[in-house]
């Protein structure tokens, strides 16, 4: 369904994401020195294309509308779901209160920011799995034809009003340019838009 696959799209833009930041903590740890502007470039993509567009379109569209349908809210995989947001959310926390210290070459915030890193990178490769492996097939089943409509319209309208017209572009530019640095392969990546601005 068109509506799984806008989702599935953007987790392999996030990926890259994460590969370059795997990058970015590789060449703080040998240089003894965080590239603040790498990192603060990484951290904005999760902020703001992961975490408010995607994790926004699920948490209030996707996920709400599986609960309004009857999927339990906790205790089941939306709830384990919304748990893994939440606890990525401390770790970019963990990465973000630690850069500039990380990038001054202070041994205790480069390992601080090195930690988080690690832990975000872990986290959210996993909870991707979980998602395009159990979570979405389920929703599918789940959903009728009028509802994947009716989710579909709303995605878009997070895109044009919420996240404002070419921002899925501007990142999506900023993830290419961080993959071109870090010598990660972006290939696959469609630059041009799945659910942003449709
Ligand atoms: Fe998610
Ligand atoms: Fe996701």
């Amino acid at each position: 369904m068109e509506l799984t696959k806008i989702l599935q799209e953007e987790h392999r833009v996030i990926e890259v994401v994460l590969t370059c930041l795997g990058n970015i903590s590789k060449e703080a740890e040998s240089t003894g020195k965080l590239n603040e502007e790498s990192a603060l470039l990484a951290i904005d993509v999760i902020r703001t294309f992961a975490d408010k567009c995607h994790h926004g379109k699920e948490e209030n569209i996707l996920f709400a509308t599986l609960i309004e349908k009857g999927m339990p809210k906790e205790g089941g995989p939306v709830g384990q779901m919304l748990f893994e947001h939440d606890q990525g959310r401390a770790f970019v926390k963990g990465m973000s209160d630690n850069v500039s210290g990380a990038a001054k070459g202070d041994s205790e915030a480069l390992q601080e920011f090195i930690r988080n890193a690690h832990g975000y990178i872990h986290l959210l490769r996993d909870h991707i799995q979980k998602e395009d492996g159990i979570l979405y097939p389920m929703a599918e089943n789940f959903l009728s034809e009028e509802d994947q409509k009716r989710l579909m319209k709303a995605f878009e309208n997070v895109e044009s009003d919420q996240m404002g017209k070419g921002t899925h572009e501007k990142y999506i530019g900023i993830v290419l340019s961080l993959a071109e640095k870090y010598g990660v392969d972006a290939s696959h990546i469609s630059t041009h838009s799945s659910g942003c601005n449709h």
